[in-house]
């Protein structure tokens, strides 16, 4: 596999929106686990963006389980609300759940796409819960394990077809060459941790690997599970504290979920929760997420952290927390 096709695909996945000229930096040296080969850009790369849709927003993690799936199906739900026309990718190439979170069968996935079965647009679905699918498969030791030329088409694939305002990519967890290929055609990456200390550590981990791949990526930090609004931002302060220390990379703070049980309820149930649950805490916080990412000022009742503005005036929302 040879970096100039990993930085290619990147490139054709990029041009499918904005007018941002991107230069990335040559000669990392940072070592991304046992790929094998690096995933990274050079310096003559210089990719202009053509048209201006889709925002292609990756969400990725370093360890596994914390929630990226979830955020990715219910995120894109609560955009669909605000009047967005959102596509999730199921790029979890290999271990693919988006569907079983959302309770439906596809009759068609990346799988057949893959086996030449399918074009990209004919797996596409649109379902009722407002928003579209393209489905992943599970379980394929060939999809997991794509060579270069074969991410190389896939991602050619996705020109051909309407994938509307956003793209929402659930990506798999941790550094691969399929992920961090994901990631660096995406715009921004939301990488979510949650407040245990192996997530952070995982969190900065995938930072790190982000960062000596690329200098053009707006990286958002979401804290998964947070048991309230300050342990939220203190976790997030801490990682995009030690990014900025250590890497010398921006990371923004997106927001918080709280931990609730509505979020396993819902998946059990495979109806997300932000439509079997709208008031709950975690739907709150997806609300506000949402918001952040579109730039919307909410009303102050729908104030993720439940506290009033003379609580929060008075500090006592810090003086609950431990
Ligand atoms: N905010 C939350 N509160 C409570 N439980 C949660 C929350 N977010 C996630 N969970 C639990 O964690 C489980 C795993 O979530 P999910 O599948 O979205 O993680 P993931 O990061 O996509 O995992 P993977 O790395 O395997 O793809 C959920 O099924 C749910 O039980
Ligand atoms: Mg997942």
């Amino acid at each position: 596999m040879y970096r100039e096709q990993i930085v290619d695909q990147a490139a054709k996945l990029r041009k499918l929106a904005g007018e941002r000229g991107v230069v990335i930096p040559m000669d990392s040296s940072v070592k991304l686990g046992d790929l094998d080969s690096q995933v990274t850009e050079n310096s003559e790369t210089k990719v202009r963006r053509q048209g201006k849709k889709p925002r292609f927003i990756a969400i990725t993690s370093g360890k596994g389980g914390v929630g990226k799936s979830s955020l990715a199906v219910n995120l894109a739900i609560m955009l669909g609300k605000m009047g967005k026309k959102v596509t999730v990718l199921d790029a979890d190439l290999g271990l693919a759940n988006i569907n079983v979170i959302l309770g439906f069968i596809p009759k068609y996935t990346l799988q057949h796409v893959f086996k030449k079965q399918k074009t990209l647009g004919e797996i596409v679905v649109e379902i009722p819960e407002g928003i579209r699918i393209i489905a992943g498969a599970s379980g394929f030791y060939q999809l997991a394990n794509l060579s270069a030329e074969q991410r190389e088409e896939m991602i050619d694939s996705f020109q051909d077809i309407d994938m509307g305002d956003i793209v929402i990519v659930d990506t798999g967890a941790g550094v691969s060459a399929n992920v961090l290929s994901f990631i660096l055609s995406a715009h921004e990456t939301i990488v979510v941790t949650t407040p245990e200390p192996t997530a952070i550590t995982d969190a900065y981990g995938i930072i790190k690997a982000i960062v000596s791949q690329t200098s053009d990526m707006t990286i958002k930090l979401l804290v998964n599970r947070a048991a309230s609004a300050l342990e939220g931002k203190k976790v997030a302060d801490r990682v995009i504290a030690i990014a900025g220390q250590f890497l010398n990379a921006k990371v923004d703070h997106i927001g918080f979920i709280y931990d609730d049980p509505v979020v396993s309820l819902a998946v059990r149930n495979q109806k997300p929760f932000v439509l079997s649950y709208p008031k709950s805490k975690a739907s709150s916080c997806v609300r506000s997420v949402a918001a952040n990412l579109l730039n919307i000022q909410l009303e102050e009742t729908e104030d993720p952290t439940g506290e009033s503005f003379i609580q929060k005036l008075f500090g006592f929302l810090g003086r609950n927390e431990t």
